[in-house]
């Protein structure tokens, strides 16, 4: 078995997906024309050939565009259905599913729709692919408090079936503070917390997820290593950190991949797992993400390691993630 196939075969958690970051341009299309959606691309290949990014904003305009097209229930349905599919053939089997309501509530989408849609595909994950999954909706930092409230309120009935809330989008300037009280609120309903920090924005915004926020897992935090005492607090509680390579090269957060702070991350004894935040976009779902940190010279020790990890970070109860941490044993096993 070549370093590839252990890549992908590795039984592994995505817990850094975000739904809207799936849509490939054939799906685009395909929605577009479903739903009477005018794109200002002729072809599929002028969509991809428009995935050139130089930071994170460069993305972000041309991912709040694309999701334009999501309408109805059955087009969140089939996003995330075709998502699984991928997932199940990337070794997936546990998914902690980001979604931007706020991103689709502005555009005049129900949030219900949004979250019938995306539960409805999750059960049918369970049943035929046996992925177990779970859905954090994330707030738009880039939007105010009080709408960020405003979406939580809209969640609250719905609380059975949202795991946890997140914070994503443009981060500096719009630091984790700002989100305090809805952060509280939403613990307080028995939402679990998780929060974007430290992929484009300094350290100090990962203290602030942690400790103005509550957040109990952190996304991306590759910029902890300019922090000592960050790095040390982060190690010492096991701080879960969801690292996504191939995002963090296409987002031009590190120049190449041979750049990449992951080695670094990994020796200084963090908790570190892989995943693939916007795969449609970046170009790589996570079987390919755990395929280029081998190919930075990673080892499948390691790798098996962190698909240890990713089960470890999730929001799984102990039973689940010992079963599924023997699948990574039993899989290694067989190699
Ligand atoms: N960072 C911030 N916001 C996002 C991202 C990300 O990596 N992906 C989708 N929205
Ligand atoms: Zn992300």
């Amino acid at each position: 078995m070549d370093d590839t196939t252990f890549a992908h075969g590795l039984p592994k958690a995505e817990l850094h997906l975000h739904i809207e970051g799936t849509l490939e341009p054939e799906l685009m299309f395909t929605l577009a024309t479903r739903n009477g959606v005018n794109l200002p691309f002729a072809t599929v290949d002028d969509v991809r050939a428009a995935y050139e990014f130089t930071d994170l904003q460069s993305f972000l305009d041309i991912y709040y565009q694309g999701a334009a097209v999501l309408i109805t229930e059955q087009d969140f349905y089939d996003l995330a259905s075709e998502y699984y599919t991928r997932a199940a053939d990337a070794g997936v089997r546990h998914v902690e599913m980001f979604f931007d309501p706020q991103t689709h509530t502005e555009r005049g989408v129900a949030f219900e729709t949004v979250l019938d849609g995306l539960t409805r595909a999750g059960a049918d994950a369970q049943e035929q692919l046996g992925i177990s999954n779970g859905l954090i909706m994330c707030f738009l930092r880039h939007l105010d408090a009080a709408a960020a409230m405003a979406t939580l309120e809209q969640a609250l009935p719905h609380r059975d079936r949202i795991l946890g809330v997140g914070l994503d989008s443009s981060e500096v300037g719009n630091p984790p503070e700002l989100f305090a009280d809805v952060y509280a609120r939403a613990r307080d309903a028995g939402f679990l917390a998780v929060a974007h920090a430290g992929e484009e924005g300094p350290p100090a915004y990962i203290w602030g997820a942690l400790d103005a926020l509550g957040a109990q897992r952190i996304e991306h935090g590759v910029r902890c290593l300019e922090d000592p005492a960050l790095v040390a607090r982060l190690a010492a509680e096991r701080i879960p950190l969801t690292v996504c390579p191939i995002s963090n090269v296409r987002l031009r957060v590190v120049d190449t991949m041979a750049d990449h702070m992951l080695p670094a991350m990994l020796e200084a004894g963090l908790m570190v797992s892989i995943n693939s935040d916007d795969p449609a976009y970046f170009g790589g779902y996570i079987g390919d993400n755990y395929a280029a940190a081998a190919g930075i010279g990673l080892s499948r020790h390691t790798l098996a390691e962190i698909a240890r990890n990713s089960f470890r970070s999730s929001f799984l109860t102990d039973d689940e993630k010992n079963r599924l941490i023997a699948e990574v044993d039993a899989f290694v096993a067989g190699t």
